[in-house]
């Protein structure tokens, strides 16, 4: 079987972007594969050793080679992760419109939000947020089919109580079966992304329709199927001279990359984000569906008024501080500006994710 960075690897040679740059030359094997590159640039040499650290992480990198489901109670993948979750865009740009979004908007606390569930909570990032933004929520549940991810979770719990019940349970498989034990409010940051097939992704979307009240709300993130090409297939985020099938180094000043497909993505391709950790690279499998198919989806889970919102800056950032995700880079031009919305413009003009708002019908709003 061919792993994903060996079916990326014939991908990923840098192309000379300009006429007047020479190609970099290319020594190859018989059976095709690149032995050595030598950059005849300085721009191919940089595009060059970004896309080494992305094809080492995915070659290296835990729970996600070969395109299986990423496992997050493989050896150390939540403490990776937790460490993840600690760059700078994740707070700035992630949980800023996330938990916007949770609270109802940016002007204040969504009323009648009585009981929360966060589906998929892994160590419990969200879960812990929303308790913190709804004190007065009767019941907040964070549930997660990775016993390593609860462990993590409850821990936090016991060291600060803030009020979490956390559950081991897999999101398919148990979901309050009266109204009355559903909640007002579901959230599942980076949960759909895992479903491989529409079909799939209808069952999973019913599933999670079981929690939510008639009336509630649904709150997820995925990755921007759009990532790197439009809705009608034509690439727009690949920098010129890359092919479509390339890693997408413009996220490498963040602290990650991630590797699309090829040019006409189909059904179940594998988006493979490389975010770089203390303890080496997470490797996080996600895989293709069109943007049409989350919302019909929801919509035959019982979901309506389905809005997808990119990701946007806090708008209280500013300068850079310490900043774990950019230091590896410092390389970059980039990584000398202190102004975060230059440095995170190419970020939200190619947002690499997506949060989804919905509401279950039926609850006479
Ligand atoms: C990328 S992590 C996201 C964690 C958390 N939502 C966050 O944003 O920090 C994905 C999580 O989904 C969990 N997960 C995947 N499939 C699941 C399922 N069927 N039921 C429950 N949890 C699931 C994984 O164990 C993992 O902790």
């Amino acid at each position: 079987m061919t792993t994903i960075a060996e079916k990326h690897l014939r991908s990923v040679i840098p192309k000379p972007r300009d006429s007047d740059e020479e190609d970099p030359k290319v020594e190859l094997n018989e059976e095709g594969e690149v032995l050595n590159i030598e950059a005849v640039t300085e721009r191919l040499a940089t595009d060059l050793k970004l896309t080494e650290f992305a094809l080492k992480d995915i070659g290296e990198g835990e729970g996600g080679e070969g395109g299986d489901r990423t496992d997050y109670d493989g050896d150390g993948m939540a403490k990776k992760y937790a460490e993840a979750k600690t760059h700078e865009w994740r707070s700035l740009l992630e949980s800023y419109t996330f938990m916007n979004l949770a609270k109802g908007g940016k002007d204040g606390s969504l009323i009648g939000v009585n009981t929360i569930v966060d589906l998929a909570c892994g160590e419990g990032h969200y879960t812990r947020s929303l308790r913190n933004a709804f004190p007065r929520a009767t019941r907040v549940v964070g549930v997660d089919i990775a016993e390593e991810m609860i462990a993590m979770a409850k821990e936090k719990e016991k060291n600060k109580p803030i009020g979490v019940k956390y559950i081991v349970q897999d999101v398919k498989e148990e979901a309050g079966a009266k109204d009355e034990e559903r909640f007002d409010l579901a959230t599942a940051a980076w949960l759909l992304v895992y479903c491989k097939s529409v079909a799939e992704l209808n069952e999973m979307c019913k599933a999670v329709a079981n929690y939510v009240k008639p009336g509630g709300r649904f709150l997820t993130i995925i990755t921007n199927p759009q990532m790197a090409f439009d809705s009608e297939g034509t690439p727009t985020t690949v920098l010129p001279g890359e092919t479509q099938t390339n890693v997408l180094s413009r996220y490498a000043k963040y602290g990650f990359t991630v590797t699309v497909p090829s040019e006409t993505p189909q059904e179940g391709d594998p988006f493979t984000w490389s975010i770089k950790t203390s303890k080496g690279p997470l490797v996080i499998v996600n895989y293709y569906l069109p943007r049409c198919a989350y919302k019909e989806s929801l919509e035959k889970a019982g979901f309506e008024k389905i809005k997808f919102h990119p990701f946007e800056l806090d708008p209280k950032s500013e300068g850079f501080g310490k900043n774990f995700a950019i230091s590896p880079f410092s390389h970059l031009e980039d990584a000398d500006s202190n102004d975060k919305k230059e440095f995170y413009q190419e970020f939200l003009d190619y947002p690499p994710a997506l949060c989804i708002e919905c509401w279950k019908s039926g609850g006479g709003k």
